[in-house]
Parts: C-alpha cells; sequence; structure tokens
C-alpha cells in the first residue's frame, strides 16, 4: 500500500483529524480532512468529534488546538516544527508591558506560547487583529509579538498601539527592492502581501491579507494575474481555488523552514506511535483557554 493511502486508513481506524495550515507542503495540504489559516484551523479543533487531532503546522498551532480542546489528544507530527516568532516574546516581556501600562489590555497573536496567551485578555489572528482591537474595551492595546501586524492594525484604528520587537524572520527578508523586482517582470499582476509583512512592502500592495483571505479572495476575482507576497505553500490552495488565475511567487526564497518540516513519512510515523503528543501546563492550561476563546466570541 502506498504511504498515502497507509495514512488516510489508520487515520480512519484511529478517528483522527488531519488539520494542515496553508503553508504546509502540498502532499500535507491533499492529505489532510481540512486546510486552513490560524483562525480557521482554531475554530475546527475547536468543534469536532474526532478523538486524536494531527496538526501539521507549527508547535503554537497545535497547541491552540490542545486547548481549544481539551478532551482530544493533539500531535504534531515533528516536535521541531516551531515558530521562531513566537519565541520572540517571553512572559517577563508582558509583565514589563503591563506594568508601564496598567490601563492597557494585551491583545496576542495567536503566533506565541500558551504562557504568553496565559497573560493575555485576548488573542488575535491576522485575519482579526483590526476586528478583535477595535471590539475589546480598552483604548490603550499591548500588541505582540509581531511589530509588522502591529503596526499594520495601527493604520486602521485610532486606539494607541504598543508593541515589542518581534517579526516572522520569513516575511522579514521580503525587502521593498525584492517586490520592485518582481513588480517590473510583472506590471500586470496585482500585488497581494500577508501583514507580517514589512510595513514598506505592506505599502506597495494592493492588498494586505491573511492566507485564508486570500483564498476567499481569489475565489471571486475576475483578476488574471497575481504576485503572492508570503510563503509559496499557500500557492498549491490558491491553484485549487481558482486555476485560471496564474500565481507568481513574490520570491522563490519565501519559504518557512519549519512549516516544511513535516511530510509523508513523519506524519506515517506520528500515526503510527501517536507521537508527538502537545500538552499545555495546569497551571496556564486554563488561562491561555480562555484568551482564545475570547477571541472565537468576538471574531463573528
Ligand atoms: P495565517 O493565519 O494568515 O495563516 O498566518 C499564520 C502564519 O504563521 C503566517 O506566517
Ligand atoms: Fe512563524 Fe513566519 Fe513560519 Fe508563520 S511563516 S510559522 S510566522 S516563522
Amino acid at each position: 500500500m502506498d504511504l498515502t493511502a497507509a495514512i488516510k486508513k489508520l487515520a480512519r481506524e484511529k478517528n483522527a483529524l488531519i488539520l494542515a495550515h496553508n503553508y504546509q507542503r502540498d502532499e500535507i495540504q491533499d492529505i489532510a480532512d481540512h486546510t486552513g489559516d490560524s483562525l480557521e484551523l482554531s475554530q475546527i479543533a475547536a468543534k469536532n468529534d474526532a478523538e486524536l487531532i494531527v496538526f501539521c503546522g507549527v508547535h503554537f498551532m497545535a497547541e491552540s488546538a490542545s486547548l481549544l480542546s481539551p478532551d482530544k489528544k493533539v500531535i504534531i507530527p515533528d516536535p521541531e516544527a516551531g515558530c521562531p516568532m513566537a519565541e520572540m516574546v517571553e512572559p517577563e516581556d508582558v509583565l514589563e508591558l503591563k506594568k508601564g501600562h496598567p490601563g492597557a489590555k494585551v491583545v496576542t497573536y495567536i503566533n506565541s506560547s500558551a504562557a504568553v496567551k496565559a497573560l493575555s485578555d485576548i488573542i488575535c489572528t491576522s485575519s482579526n487583529a483590526l476586528k478583535i482591537v477595535e471590539r475589546i474595551d480598552a483604548d490603550e492595546i499591548i500588541f505582540l509579538p509581531d511589530k509588522n501586524l502591529a503596526g499594520y492594525v495601527q493604520r486602521f484604528t485610532r486606539k494607541t498601539i504598543i508593541t515589542g520587537k518581534g517579526f516572522c524572520p520569513t516575511h522579514e527578508r521580503f525587502s521593498r527592492a525584492d517586490l520592485i523586482f518582481i513588480k517590473q517582470k510583472h506590471p500586470d499582476a496585482l500585488v497581494m502581501v500577508h501583514p507580517e509583512c514589512r510595513p514598506e512592502v505592506a505599502d506597495m500592495a494592493d492588498m494586505v491579507l491573511s492566507t485564508g483571505r486570500m483564498v476567499k479572495f481569489v475565489a471571486q476575482t475576475d483578476v488574471k494575474k497575481i504576485i503572492v507576497g508570503t510563503e509559496t505553500g499557500i500557492i498549491h490552495k490558491l491553484k485549487l481555488t481558482a486555476p485560471g488565475i496564474e500565481f507568481i511567487p513574490a520570491s522563490d526564497s519565501f519559504i518557512c523552514p519549519n512549516m516544511k518540516k513535516i511530510n509523508l513519512n513523519t506524519l506515517y510515523r506520528s500515526l503510527v506511535n501517536g507521537e508527538f503528543v502537545v500538552t499545555v501546563d495546569e497551571s496556564i492550561r486554563e488561562k491561555a483557554r480562555r484568551a482564545l476563546e475570547r477571541m472565537l466570541e468576538l471574531s463573528y
């Protein structure tokens, strides 16, 4: 039996749900029960009947699934698949900022550890960041860890956003000069980028969207050619969604190495061995879960 068939059979036997982020390898996206952005995958993790969730993404995503599905076993096929941005903010950083801004509420990007989530009032993703900032009852917002997403939200709100120094190394590498270069090669293409990009890149784009919103946009547009300014894994889903559009990666090096760690072999092994289990320390679990649930409540 080939690996794909063996994975599907095992997943069925174990009543497992395979979730894959939009940046995963094509073959992982193809085998998953659901693909999506961070918000969509959290919503699915919060409401499903599976006994086991196999999370193909990075660690904070599997951790969020475990927080939202406390009665289920959540596994990640590669325990080394982390998100460097999530490691750029520590609980001490949050405490320090809270001390300096006692009236502020903490809105934390889902790309963060459970320990940081536990110190937050609410979580957001790139899909709902502005909505959450607008809906939370405070005029001063501590927004961590992504300085670029924080800066992007600041453009559209009158609230005061205080942020830190976090960023995504994959998106940060993509420069204005790179975008000028690709635009010159394809002057007739529309440009869409992720809000984790540098502000000067976002300024030059026609649209700034989360990966889930990119998929929704291409499903209903008449545009024929699009430069995609985010991790190249998303192009697989964009092509499946809109086969008539030509998608051009903004750069061939737009690759998140952590998102590429999981492959069919590690996914198969993970299902066979029930590894690697993602758990959250009891002392922070409840507070982190509340912050995530508040996000789901305010994301309507
Ligand atoms: P999305 O929620 O837009 O999928 O983003 C997650 C992420 O890690 C982007 O780098
Ligand atoms: Fe983290 Fe960036 Fe990879 Fe997203 S693309 S998982 S933010 S390192």
